[in-house]
C-alpha cells in the first residue's frame, strides 16, 4: 500500500517536472513589423545565442537611461551571435512618432511595434527601460532587468553556452499597462464573430485550409495553434502591412480582435452564450468562393511513373 502511494506521487513529480523546468518563460516564437514596416520573426534568429530586446517607449527617461550602455553592447556582442532590437510594448499605433524619437535621439535600430500587446504581455513586460534576452530555439526568456552588470554577465552566459545564473533583476522604470486584460470577452459575442469573419471562410467543409473552424469545441481544439499562427502572424495569410495605404481584401486582423482572441485562449477558450454561432454558419453550395469563372480550362488527367526522371517536354524548356 505505502509503496503503491509512493510510487503515485513519485510519478506525480515526474509528471510536474518538465512544466517546472520549461512551462515559466516559454513564450512562443512571435514576429512583428518595426517603425520602419520591416518585418522580424523571431525564429529566423534561430541561429543566434539569443536576442535582446530593449523596452522602448516614447519620451521614456528609463529607455533614454539604458540607451548608451546598449548600443555599446550591441558594438560587442552583435558580431558573438546577439541580435539587438528594441520593444515598443505601449499599443499606440505611432510607429511614425517612434521612429521620429529614434532620429531625435540618433539611434539607428529596429522597434518592434507591438501595436496589440500580446507579445508584450506574454513576454511579462512590465517597466520601460527593462531588457531581455529571448532565446530563439526554444523561445523563452533568459534574462530580464535593467542594461547594467547582470545583463552583460547574462550576455557573457548565453554566448559561452552556459546558463544564465540571475535570470530576473528588479528594474526601475515606467510601468506598461495592458487595459485590454480588463475586459471580459465572451465566446458568442466576441470570438465567433472574430473566427467567422477572419478564418471560417477557408477553415470550413470543403474550405482550402486543412480543418473547419466550425464548433466551439473545434476552436478550443486549436486554440493553442491559434495563439501561435497570430502570434508569428502566419494567420490569416498574406497579411499586408496596414500602415500603408488602404486595401480591400485584406486579411489583416484588428488589434482589438488579436486581444480578444489572446484573453479567451489564456483563459481556456470557455465557451459561454446559449449558441454556437460557428456550428450556424452556412456557405454557398458552390465550389467557387468567388461566383463562376469566365473560363475553365479542363486539364486531361497526366499519367506520373511513381520513380524515375520525368522527361521534360520540350515545350517547357
Ligand atoms: C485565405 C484562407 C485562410 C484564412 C482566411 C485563414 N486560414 Fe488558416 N490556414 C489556411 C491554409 C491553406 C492552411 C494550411 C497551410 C498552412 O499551414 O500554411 C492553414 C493553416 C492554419 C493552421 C494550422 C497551422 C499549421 O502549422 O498547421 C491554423 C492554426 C490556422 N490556419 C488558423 C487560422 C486562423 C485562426 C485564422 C483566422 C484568424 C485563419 N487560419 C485564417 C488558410 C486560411
Amino acid at each position: 500500500m505505502i509503496k503503491t502511494r509512493l510510487a503515485k506521487s513519485f510519478i506525480a513529480v515526474l509528471a510536474l517536472l518538465p512544466v517546472l523546468a520549461f512551462g515559466a518563460d516559454r513564450v512562443g516564437d512571435f514576429s512583428l513589423l518595426d517603425q520602419q514596416g520591416y518585418f522580424h520573426s523571431m525564429s529566423w534568429y534561430d541561429d543566434h545565442h539569443a536576442v535582446a530586446l530593449l523596452v522602448q517607449a516614447n519620451g521614456s527617461q528609463a529607455t533614454q537611461d539604458a540607451l548608451s550602455e546598449y548600443l555599446a553592447l550591441r558594438d560587442q556582442y552583435d558580431s558573438q551571435g546577439i541580435e539587438f532590437f528594441m520593444l515598443n510594448p505601449m499599443g499606440l499605433n505611432n510607429r511614425d512618432d517612434v521612429a521620429a524619437e529614434q532620429t531625435r535621439l540618433g539611434v539607428d535600430m529596429p522597434v518592434l511595434m507591438d501595436d496589440a500587446q500580446v507579445i508584450s504581455e506574454a513576454l511579462g513586460v512590465g517597466k520601460t527601460g527593462e531588457v531581455f534576452l529571448y532565446n530563439p530555439k526554444s523561445f523563452t526568456v533568459e534574462f530580464r532587468g535593467p542594461v547594467g552588470p547582470e545583463f552583460v554577465q547574462a550576455l557573457t552566459a548565453v554566448v559561452a553556452g552556459e546558463a544564465v545564473s540571475n535570470t530576473v533583476v528588479a528594474t526601475t522604470g515606467s510601468p506598461v499597462t495592458y487595459a485590454y486584460k480588463m475586459a471580459t470577452v465572451s465566446y458568442e459575442q466576441d470570438i465567433a464573430p472574430i473566427i467567422a469573419d477572419n478564418c471560417a471562410k477557408c477553415h470550413r467543409e470543403a474550405g482550402i485550409a486543412p480543418f473547419a473552424l466550425n464548433s466551439h469545441a473545434v476552436a478550443q481544439g486549436w486554440s493553442p495553434m491559434i495563439r501561435e499562427v497570430v502570434m508569428t502572424k502566419r494567420m490569416p495569410p498574406a497579411q499586408v502591412d496596414p500602415h500603408i495605404g488602404d486595401f480591400s481584401n485584406d486579411m489583416n486582423l484588428q488589434d482589438s480582435e488579436v486581444q480578444k482572441l489572446f484573453s479567451w485562449i489564456d483563459a481556456g477558450s470557455p465557451k459561454d452564450g446559449a449558441t454556437d454561432p460557428l456550428a450556424l454558419l452556412t456557405w454557398p453550395e458552390s465550389e467557387w468562393a468567388f461566383g463562376e469563372p469566365d473560363l475553365i480550362i479542363e486539364i486531361p488527367p497526366q499519367a506520373v511513373p511513381a520513380t524515375g526522371v520525368y522527361p521534360v517536354s520540350p515545350s517547357w524548356t
